[in-house]
């Protein structure tokens, strides 16, 4: 059974991976914390509770982090998932309030608690992960690996260098980089491959179950925003992927490279400096996504639907 912890932003792409680690077999959700990113840390706290409300798992605990980065003022990504964060449908109200301790002391909890290694899943901007690495070093050795969505070799959304998650919290990304701790970077070279296409998403939308009537209309709004905004056809479930991952580590093919966070570039700020053609004699440090299947988590997406359509009846 893989133990996971799912640290998310809640944000379209991570409601999708926390349905796909509660519809895996073999895995245990021990709980979620959330992060300021896609929207303000309130926003992304209700937004989890409702995908925890809609799919029936209020049981799951769930904990509230960062308001903002480390050391820079929160940026969010209205542009790509609303000014609620989870815009497309109005999901219902949360059954659960969550937890009244913070993520980090939630997560030191369960680390010291666990009796098997955690899979750790940040899925938004890593301020809560450092924070844990930095103020909690004696429960570190109790993480397995942390498998994040963030950066890319060659990919970026926000700045020609940067992606979101890494260049809202560019110190944290750099403090979970150099942490020495194993490390699989999902990012974008990959997980902008792993489309849910127009097509799909209709036939998402035509299943008309409990889960499927709410996550149609989310998908749709997430595909219509990026292919404003990037013009890409379809819907990137980037954080599904890393979730996946986790699960499936042959989904994605990595490869054991050097990767450095830019924290003062001037026109890379946020970047994940990767040496590709191992150009320095700095250490690899991560696994790096650089191959997915994408056929594979295209069916792994409409299954999870499927699978929590059909748990919910
Ligand atoms: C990442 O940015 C966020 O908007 C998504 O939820 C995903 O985690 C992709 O760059
Ligand atoms: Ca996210």
């Amino acid at each position: 059974m893989k133990k996971l912890l799912i640290d998310c932003d809640p944000g379209h792409d991570d409601m999708m991976a926390i349905m796909v680690a509660c519809a895996a077999d073999d895995v245990e959700v021990l709980g979620i914390t959330t992060v300021a990113g896609n929207q303000t840390g309130d926003k992304t706290f209700f937004n989890a509770r409702q995908v925890l409300t809609m799919i029936g798992r209020e049981d799951i605990p769930i904990a509230k982090g960062a308001m903002v980065p480390l050391v820079r003022p929160l940026m969010t990504a209205a542009f790509i998932h609303g000014e609620s964060g989870l815009e497309g449908v109005e999901l219902p109200e949360p059954k659960s309030p969550g937890l009244t301790l913070s993520a980090r002391d939630f997560m030191v909890n369960v680390l010291k608690e666990a009796t098997e290694k955690v899979i750790l899943v940040p899925t938004g901007p890593l301020t809560n992960i450092a924070t844990l690495l930095i103020s909690a070093p004696e429960v570190v050795d109790k993480i397995e690996r942390i498998v994040l969505i963030g950066g890319g070799i060659r990919d970026s959304n926000v700045t020609p260098g940067a992606e979101f998650n890494i260049l809202v919290d560019p110190e944290a990304a750099r403090i979970v980089f150099e942490s020495g701790l194993p490390i699989t970077q999902v990012g974008l070279d990959v997980t902008n491959k792993t489309l849910l296409t127009y097509e799909d998403i209709e036939l998402i939308t035509q299943m008309k179950g409990p889960i499927s009537s709410y996550v149609g209309p989310l998908l749709k709004f997430f595909a219509d925003m990026n292919k404003r905004n990037f013009g890409i056809n379809g819907a990137p479930v980037h954080d599904a992927l890393a979730v996946a991952t986790a699960i499936w580590p042959d989904v994605v093919e990595t490869e054991f490279l050097n990767v450095v966070i830019e924290t003062r570039g001037e026109f890379t700020l946020g970047q994940t400096v990767t040496d590709v053609y191992r150009i320095t004699d700095r250490k690899p440090n991560v696994q790096v996504g650089v191959k997915v299947d994408v056929a594979r988590m295209r069916s792994i997406m409409i299954e999870t639907i499927r699978t929590l359509d059909a748990k919910m009846v």
